[in-house]
């Protein structure tokens, strides 16, 4: 007995996007730092467990930097929910349109990411192992310096916005020109290129569960240590996991797997190579 195919990345996927866009959206609402001092303090009272395996102000350094808030927070709680709304196969062939407007909404959202990633690098946001990461805090709250310019996790970063950036073209692309297979793969391959940010963010809170229980406590240099290995770790999880499936998927309708399989319906045995 196997899943479907479809029913798998609903089952899987599906629920991990909409954790996210309730994780941007709701809690804990990092865009809404700085905005509503109540929040603020619920924040505070969040990030100061002592287990946590996040750098301190991961939440709330964003409070003076509305910009970063506009173009990488909200627009990737949209990003989640449309990903979320992509994937339900009867929503694909019910409501096309809808479909297609998600996924235009999706590949904007997907662009201002990247600008809103941009921006945290030019801002000194990306949180640098210790002690680069001590840098300077300027009047208006942008931080930058020689710290920010060294920092060891800029490359990778950008070679991830590389290939979110290029998997969202690609779905696009091969979407306009009727291509759906091809359509499928790069927006499944998208998906998982952001779908790492909500695996995180999974780990780091089963690390904090793991540590308020065994009552350990970690010092700022080793939350960030943790912070992106648990980055680290889902990238590859994330990316590995999306390839995986893409290559069984083929596997299974390979024409060798094609032959062995009988057709459904004899007569109408043809399908278009150009659908799902
Ligand atoms: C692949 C491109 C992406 C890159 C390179 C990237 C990078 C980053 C970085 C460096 C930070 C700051 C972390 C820190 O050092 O404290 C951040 C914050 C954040 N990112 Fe991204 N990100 C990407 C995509 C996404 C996606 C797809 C989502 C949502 C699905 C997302 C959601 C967030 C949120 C919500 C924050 C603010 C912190 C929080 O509230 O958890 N990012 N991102």
């Amino acid at each position: 007995m196997h899943m479907d195919k479809d029913k798998v990345l609903v089952v899987a996927v599906a629920p991990l996007l909409l954790c996210m866009s309730g994780w941007v959206g709701l809690h804990p609402a990092s865009y809404l730092a700085g905005w509503w001092p109540a929040h603020d303090a619920i924040l505070e009272r969040l990030i100061s467990q002592p287990g946590m395996a996040t750098p301190s102000d991961v939440l709330s350094k964003y409070a003076p930097h509305t910009a970063v808030k506009l173009t990488h927070i909200l627009p990737s709680g949209v990003w989640s929910l449309c990903g979320a709304l992509q994937l339900i196969p009867r929503l694909r062939t019910a409501a096309p349109r809808l479909h297609r407007v998600s996924g235009q909404v999706m590949s904007l959202c997907s662009c201002l990411i990247v600008v809103g990633y941009a921006l945290m690098e030019v801002r000194g946001l990306v949180a640098a192992p210790l002690p680069a990461a001590a840098v300077q805090t300027g009047a208006d709250g942008v931080r930058g310096g020689a710290d920010n310019d060294a920092n060891p996790h800029h490359p990778a970063l950008r070679l991830l916005s590389a290939w979110f950036l290029l998997t969202a073209g690609a779905a696009l692309v091969q979407a306009r020109r009727g291509n759906y297979r091809a359509h499928r793969r790069w927006a499944l391959r998208h998906i998982a290129s952001g779908a790492w940010v909500i695996l995180q963010r999974l780990f780091v809170l089963g690390i904090a569960a793991w540590a308020s229980a065994a009552g350990v406590a970690f010092s700022e240099a080793r939350r960030r240590e943790l912070f992106f290995a648990a980055a680290s770790a889902a990238v590859v999880t994330s990316v590995a996991t999306a390839e995986l499936y893409l290559w069984l998927a083929a596997e299974r309708s390979s024409p060798m797997a094609a032959a062995a399989t009988p057709p459904r319906h004899p007569s109408r045995g043809k399908t278009s190579t150009k659908t799902d």
